[in-house]
């Protein structure tokens, strides 16, 4: 059994602003091995770094990001949300984080994109930064189409299916989908000790998100989990 890996969630994001360069700066200086961070496409087919669909709760934009090019979007201060001393920070391009990070950080890039844009290139925009610019990831969505998308252009790259609901049998329904997976990403309200179990009998890993908390920590290690994604590595400590 491999040391549990511990996935800095949207960076370092208790302690600082959410997918900034600031929140991957501050992850690799508190020893993580792993971040987490969302990706959506721009209007002109930029790949940014963001969470939620709307600008507005993390920086002071309105409105859908995918309506606005990254020239408009590299305008807004995506800090001071969070505290003046982080005035002036930017949406990161994914180009900027896979450049500045260091090379031995696995990445788990999040795909996110609304159901209605199905005519949206972001796998392979994302595919052909990661051929620009190689480096261990793995890719995870909660739109799973998205996850076929990837898999059909570059059937290589580790992918992770994300889930919200206790199914129940993840990983049939995956191999109906046609989908190739390394790992499950279930959130902490779904994992049972069975379903990891079953997903080891299978060779699939088991990365939970977000957990928050030491006794969840706990609990989680002694059922053998390989991964978790945590908000700051205090509760690790
Ligand atoms: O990838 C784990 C987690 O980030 C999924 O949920 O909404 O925080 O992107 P969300
Ligand atoms: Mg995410």
């Amino acid at each position: 059994m491999n040391e549990m890996m511990c996935f800095a969630h949207r960076g370092l994001s208790e302690h600082t602003p959410e997918n900034t360069m600031a929140a991957f700066q501050a992850a690799v200086k508190a020893g993580a091995k792993a971040i987490e961070l969302d990706v959506q496409r721009t209007k002109d087919g930029q790949v940014v770094v963001m969470h939620d669909f709307y600008l507005g709760r993390t920086n002071n934009g309105e409105g859908l990001l995918k309506d606005y090019t990254y020239e408009e979007l590299s305008r807004l201060d995506a800090g001071s949300w969070f505290s003046t001393e982080y005035a002036g920070e930017r949406l990161p391009l994914l180009a900027d984080v896979l450049r500045q990070l260091p090379a031995d950080i696995l990445l788990n890039i999040e795909l996110k994109r609304l159901a209605c844009e199905t005519d949206s290139d972001l796998a392979a925009l994302v595919i052909e930064l990661l051929r620009q610019y190689p480096r261990p990831v793995l890719i995870s969505s909660f739109d799973h189409y998205l996850l076929k998308e990837v898999q059909s252009i570059d059937n290589t790259l580790p992918l992770g299916l994300l889930y919200a609901s206790n199914l129940i049998d993840v990983f049939a329904y995956a191999e109906q989908s046609g989908l190739k997976i390394s790992a499950i990403h279930p959130s902490i309200d779904c994992v049972s000790p069975e379903l990891i179990k079953r997903a080891h009998q299978l060779g699939i890993k088991v990365n939970v998100y977000t957990v928050r908390r030491r006794e969840e920590v706990a609990l989680l290690k002694q059922c053998q989990v390989d991964g978790i994604f945590v908000n700051t590595l205090e509760v690790v400590d």
